[in-house]
């Protein structure tokens, strides 16, 4: 049967009756959804399962880096458990040290032996309270005490492979040569080199990936598009690679601004469409999820919504702003197509995730610090299936951020250590890694809702799948907040054999990890009903679910 009247025929049979859990009859299906074996869209890379650590309140010193000599458990300095869980999610890549602080860094301040590293103002420190701005402490006058040589040992321990942004804004094109000098240089070639053996590390780091910049629209060096592909090819051009495929990513946009994507392409490409990518393995993209439109103001910070006081509105609302992230994909896909004309410059969205106004951090320091609850990780889930479904498009991404910041999968304060929700569906949704996207249709009611006396909408399930040999992986989110969705699984082309389901769902969408309550959300086992070629599952309300089907 043809897609469409699948899912045509599906919806209107009133005396369908499909089988529930356990094989009893159940009531009818209100959703459907169909995966095409036979219809791939590309493979997931891993490194779209990334994450973004910058030099801001508290994400390195407390929350990555709690120092050698300190009573939490570490290795070489860096927090032990935080470690162990990167691992559990398979976290593929990790960026660093900014966002805003890398186009302020100076990477030789933090090499060298560590007790002689100067101490600098850190770029975040005018955004503390003034009180706070007097403090030595690590979040404000940074003591270079982690450096490149504790991120790559991080993320080495983690399993993950560094993504380093380079300083465009305040550096030289030289320095930034020597920065990679400093990472790749084969042993005993350069003095570099040596300074890395002197610090420990003989063998070259072999970094791939270099971000060229940050938002070099703004904090980056206020540039136009044009001015900035001036610099993206001092900065790229015959940077030595001892033999490593480098891959830079250029400064994208500030958020779906089409003209900078147009205007440095356009400048890069010198006009002409071309086979060659000039240097750009990726364009990054950045899009933040907030509640602005119900502020009662414009100011930044009170103008957005609370972390942990929101009501069904504000819910949907969020879920909007997070699902706007697909037209940027699409918008800048589609302008790169214009240049780049085998497609061969993928998108990197290396910071996504929700903002909320200050007042929930678990400490002062903790700046952009916020509390994570299920309706994160609905809307990291949504995140990511976005990107699954453009598998084509998307080569890398990074959630901002790891620990003790915005949309973060980690809160610590000194030897308290928790993981929040985000981190449950990071965990669940590592299956899809390496895994290929498969075209999937979702056919749904939507959720209702009243906004503020006027009716509105948001989609009903939506999801992706993915397959590695026989093993099936679906994914999918529940936005509707009160009402359970029934779906009949369609999957065209492939025999099931078996199928298991997991759920993040609480009956309170506020609900969240605290230090007193560390699993407070859990994910838990559900029941699929299997028949060979189709299942039946509940999706809850405010859910996130993974069904990992076995096929025959
Ligand atoms: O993640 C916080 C900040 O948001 C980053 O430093 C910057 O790139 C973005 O504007």
């Amino acid at each position: 049967m043809e897609r469409r009247n699948f899912l045509k025929a599906a919806a209107s049979t009133a005396a369908a009756l499909v089988f529930g859990r356990r094989g009893a009859l159940a009531q009818q299906a209100d959703s459907h959804i169909e995966i095409l074996v036979d219809e791939p869209i590309g493979t997931i890379a891993p490194e779209i399962y990334g994450h973004f650590t910058e030099h801001l309140g508290s994400v390195i010193y407390d929350g990555i880096y709690v120092g050698e000599g300190s009573k939490i458990a570490n290795q070489h300095g860096l927090r032990s458990a935080l470690i162990e869980k990167m691992r559990a999610i398979k976290a593929p890549v990790v960026r660093w040290p900014g966002g805003c602080f890398a186009d302020s860094y100076d990477w030789r301040d933090g090499v060298g032996p560590k007790a002689k590293r100067p101490r600098r103002t850190n770029f975040w420190t005018d955004a503390f309270p003034a009180a706070q701005q007097k403090l030595n402490i690590p979040q404000v006058f940074d003591p270079n005490t982690f450096g490149t040589d504790d991120f790559v040992r991080f993320c080495k321990l983690s399993g993950a492979e560094p993504y380093i942004a380079a300083n465009l804004r305040s550096l030289s094109p030289l320095d930034f040569d020597h920065w990679v000098e400093y990472c790749n240089s084969p042993r005993g070639t350069t003095t570099l080199a040596e300074t890395r053996e002197a610090d420990g590390t003989p063998d070259p780091y072999n970094v791939r990936y270099w971000g060229v910049g940050n938002e070099s629209w703004g904090c980056g060096g206020n540039f136009d598009p044009e001015d900035y592909a001036n610099e993206f090819k001092r900065y790229t051009t015959w940077v030595p690679s001892y033999g490593v495929p480098l891959r830079f990513v250029a400064s994208g946009p500030n958020s779906d601004e089409q003209a900078w994507t147009r205007g440095f392409f356009n400048k890069l490409f010198r006009g002409q469409p071309s086979h060659d990518m000039h240097g750009v393995w990726g364009l990054s993209i950045h899009h933040y999820a907030w509640n602005l439109s119900r502020g009662k103001t414009q100011d930044w910070d009170a103008g957005k919504g609370d972390a942990l006081k929101f009501d069904p509105i504000d819910w949907y609302e969020l879920c909007r702003e997070t699902e706007r992230i697909e037209g940027v994909i699409l918008d800048h896909w589609t302008a790169l197509g214009q240049f780049d004309l085998d497609h061969k410059i993928k998108l990197v969205v290396d910071e996504y995730g929700p903002w909320y106004r200050p007042g929930t951090e678990n400490a002062p320091e903790q700046l952009l610090g916020q509390q994570i609850t299920v309706r994160d990780a609905v809307m990291t889930a949504l995140s990511l299936d976005t990107f699954n479904r453009h598998a084509d498009k998307v080569g890398m991404a990074a959630c901002a951020q790891l620990v003790n910041c915005l949309n973060s999968l980690f809160l610590s304060y000194g030897d308290k250590f928790a993981t929040t929700p985000v981190f449950n569906v990071f965990e669940m949704y590592a299956a899809h890694q390496g895994g290929t996207a498969l075209r999937t249709e979702f056919s749904s009611p939507e959720a209702r809702y009243d906004r503020d006396g006027k009716p509105a909408s948001f989609a009903g399930l939506k999801g992706s799948a993915s397959l590695k040999g026989k093993t099936l992986v679906l994914t999918a989110t529940n936005p509707d907040v009160s009402q359970p969705r029934e779906a009949q699984i369609a999957v065209r082309g492939a025999k099931v054999a078996s199928a298991k389901a997991w759920v993040v769902a609480e009956s309170d969408t506020h609900a969240h990890n605290t230090f007193e309550h560390p699993d407070a959300v859990k994910t838990r086992a559900a029941e699929v009903a299997v028949r060979p070629d189709s299942l039946t599952f509940t999706f809850p309300p405010a859910s996130v679910t993974k069904i990992v089907v076995e096929l025959s």
